[in-house]
């Protein structure tokens, strides 16, 4: 064969992908399980570079050049599996399957350590970028083997995004690295879009704002800090008529946002590695309570402060405390993301650069943003960080946003409006900033009602109180 590349399934995803390895240069098998797809594929885009159609896995697979490298572009699930199940057997030792769809890192960690008892390396990779991504650079997270990265590697940078002449893609680290971060990517993507909305809202309800004048305070906002490609299109959304009926686009939304599922995944993944990731929790919340027809059924007219749109005058100055309070609670949600790369990295051993991920976040991905230049720079100076907040800049940032912050906090609560991911974040900041939490309570009522035991400030050792005989005495008990 003399395809340095094969892609399998080809809805917009492969079929883009395919495209822009073609349009670098590189040979491209085809493989569809329907073949009209490939040949719609070589009809309407075989002049942008050197296509192979083929119909039949055997096909597919003698057009490769070895050691083989495939890409599966199928939806994440059970159909991975069956195209691994079809291909593998036709594989040898040294082949690479890439899966490029978005499937939860144990799936991949399960397919690697099978197809590596083969010989054969999984490269579960997260592609982030959507269609125009994928056609144009997206931002490519490959996890998998350090020696499949050696052949692959060099591929995958050439398609991906740019940012300062560096590509936006990175080897992360083994087996189901790369597909962990591309989930914590699609959590930090929903608390972004939260966060967005949250501003939106108030804009309009407390600020009094139209949607097309919120697209123009989104605009300005994009020339500064918050510049991002998320914020960009929101200006977008926001500006839009309707066509049939001449509202803004967004008045005729049905408002409840859905899922696929892979914000979903990040909180329960960090449910499990123990990350308070708290404003990625109420973005993954706040779309399903959207969706709750019934509840919002039962709920909906129940008294309470009803928002007032306020003076001209004053909307102004609230704007710019909108935008402080989403500045600051967005430096708080790309930090509960980045813990849970520190943690999962640290569980799964699997030795992942932050700093790195941050790099290849500033371009080709869905949260790219000038602030991810920021963090890639703060890991530049203390490749160590412990978190964004260690790092003075976004320290006195987020402190210097804080009254703002807190006054948009209050302002959203006193008017009735919900601002749950805002809340989250603050709320974060003041329970990592506090010197004393109420959790040494929580410690108390576990051991009076459990015997669960607690620690104390003033000596070492574990504790238990007998709080069920007269005098309650405390014992030590190790
Ligand atoms: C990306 C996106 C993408 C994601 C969709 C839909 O990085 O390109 O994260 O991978 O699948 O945006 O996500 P939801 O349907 O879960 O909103």
């Amino acid at each position: 064969g003399t395809a340095q590349i094969g892609v399998t399934g080809l809805a917009v995803m492969g079929r883009n992908l395919a495209r822009n390895f073609a349009r670098h240069g590189y040979t491209v098998a085809l493989h569809n399980r329907t073949a009209a797809r490939t040949r719609a594929l070589v009809a309407d885009f075989g002049h942008e570079g050197a296509f192979v159609p083929t119909e039949t896995a055997a096909d597919f697979v003698a057009a490769l050049e070895r050691p083989r490298r495939l890409l599966v572009m199928v939806k994440a699930g059970e159909p991975t599996d069956q195209v691994i199940d079809e291909f593998a057997p036709l594989l040898e030792p040294g082949d690479v399957i890439i899966d490029g769809g978005n499937a939860h890192f144990l799936d991949t960690r399960r397919r690697e350590a099978r197809l590596r008892e083969r010989g054969i390396h999984f490269v579960g990779t997260g592609v982030s970028g959507g269609e125009e991504g994928a056609l144009e650079g997206p931002s490519i997270m490959p996890g998998g083997s350090a020696e499949s990265y050696e052949s692959l590697g060099p591929m995958l940078e050439a398609i991906s995004a740019k940012v300062d002449g560096e590509p936006c893609c990175t080897h992360i680290g083994p087996d189901g690295a790369g597909h962990f971060v591309k989930m914590v990517h699609n959590g930090i993507e929903y608390a972004d879009m939260q966060l967005i909305a949250e501003a939106y809202d108030l804009l309009r309800r407390v600020g009094g704002y139209t949607p097309i004048q919120i697209a123009e305070i989104f605009r300005t906002w994009n020339t500064g800090r918050l510049d991002s490609y998320l914020i960009e299109i929101t200006a977008e959304v926001l500006a839009h008529t309707d066509s049939t009926t001449g509202k803004p686009f967004v008045d005729i939304v049905l408002d409840q946002a859905e899922q696929k599922g892979t914000g979903r995944w990040t909180v329960q993944t960090a449910l499990d590695l123990g990350d308070p990731v708290s404003v990625i929790a109420q973005a993954v919340f706040a779309r399903s309570a959207s969706g709750h027809t019934d509840l919002r059924q039962a709920y909906r007219g129940l008294d309470g402060p009803t928002a007032h749109p306020m003076a001209t005058a004053d909307s102004n100055a609230f704007a710019d405390q909108v935008e402080q309070a989403l500045y600051a609670s967005k430096v708080i949600a790309y930090d509960q993301g980045w813990k849970m790369i520190l943690d999962g990295s640290r569980d799964y051993d699997w030795s992942i650069d932050q700093g790195a991920v941050a790099r290849i976040w500033r371009g080709g991905c869905i949260i790219r943003a000038a602030f991810l230049n920021r963090i890639s720079d703060a890991y530049r100076q203390r490749p160590d960080l412990p978190s964004l907040l260690a790092d003075p800049a976004f320290a006195d940032e987020v402190t210097g946003a804080q009254d703002a912050w807190r006054s948009v906090v209050a302002t959203a609560a006193a008017s009735g409006v919900p601002a749950p991911a805002f809340s989250a974040a603050l709320a974060y900041f003041d329970t990592l900033r506090a010197g004393r939490l109420p959790a040494a309570l929580t410690q108390g009522q576990r051991d009076f009602f459990g015997a669960h035991t607690y620690h104390r400030t003033d000596r070492p050792g574990v504790f238990h109180t007998l709080w069920a005989e007269p005098g309650r005495a405390e014992v030590q008990q190790s």
